[in-house]
């Protein structure tokens, strides 16, 4: 048994998308989750840049004695799982990329479209991952980087949403004819209604909660569920902006939490 939190961290609050998966699979277990609202996106910065942020949060979460971290972000992922793995090898840390690559891969030979931010789509990992499982799978890439800022913004139930899911997609669903696509981003299943309005023939595969499955198989094999404790789950970012207080507010409605303000310095 082991009490400690989870640590889990996004550019935002796209990462939120995690934590109901994980407290429907395992409701004793707590969370410390980063959000760095003050520097997002990072869909579109440089390698090195997203990197030294990676860094940043993880030293901070490891300062905190989590158990283990969990990168709830498709585009960190992408560019540092490996290195933040090198440099604390004692610590398991999940990236959100191969469970969900793999759930695809190995469920069916249709084409499969995904989508996400500039840096992720750049990195080719998804296909890579792919056709590790599948090295016949067929994959189509499109980066949408205007997502992330309007999801961020809060603005998901209006018809400018669904216009910059047109603008972005209906040409590169129809020329594929996609049926199966990556949220490859944890941004995305907070469009996942649009989504399936907009598209409502297509099977949608959401790394934010396919990551949790792997979670629950680790901490089940180490023997590292957490027993029942009053210990708050916590929620941090580095600028508490409205729409992450609100929707940490609403998501985790009647959870004991805590919601703070941590400024990492660079
Ligand atoms: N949620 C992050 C992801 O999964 C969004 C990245 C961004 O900030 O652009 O890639």
């Amino acid at each position: 048994m082991d009490n400690r939190p989870i640590g889990f961290f996004d550019s935002g609050l796209g990462g939120l998308t995690s934590i109901p998966v994980l407290k429907e699979a395992l409701p004793n277990e707590k969370v410390l989750y980063f959000g760095d609202t003050a520097r997002t996106p990072y869909g579109s910065k440089q390698p090195d840049t997203i990197r030294r942020f990676a860094r940043q949060i993880t030293d901070y979460l490891v300062s905190k004695d989590v158990k283990m971290i969990v990168i709830a972000c498709n585009t960190v992922t992408a560019m540092a799982l490996e290195l933040l793995r090198e440099e604390h090898p004692d610590l398991p840390i999940f990236g959100v990329i191969e469970p969900t690559a793999r759930r695809a891969a190995e469920e069916s030979d249709e084409p499969i479209g995904i989508i996400g931010t500039k840096m992720t789509i750049a990195s080719d990992i998804y296909a890579k991952e792919i056709r590790r499982f599948n090295p016949s799978a067929e994959t189509h890439s499109l980066a949408c980087p205007l997502f992330v800022p309007l999801i961020e913004e809060g603005i998901t139930d209006h018809e400018i949403m669904d216009l910059t899911i047109r603008y972005y997609m209906d040409d590169f669903m129809k020329k594929y004819d996609i049926k199966r696509l990556i949220l490859g981003c944890t941004h995305y299943p907070l469009i996942a209604k649009n989504l399936n309005r907009i598209y409502p023939e297509v099977k949608l595969y959401n790394s934010s909660a396919e990551v949790i499955k792997e979670v629950e198989a680790y901490l089940r094999e180490h023997d590292m569920l957490a027993g029942p404790s009053s210990l708050p789950d916590r929620f941090y970012a580095s600028d508490l902006s409205e729409n992450f207080v609100r929707m940490t507010e609403q998501l985790f409605e009647g959870y004991d939490r805590k919601i703070c303000l941590k400024k990492l310095e660079d």
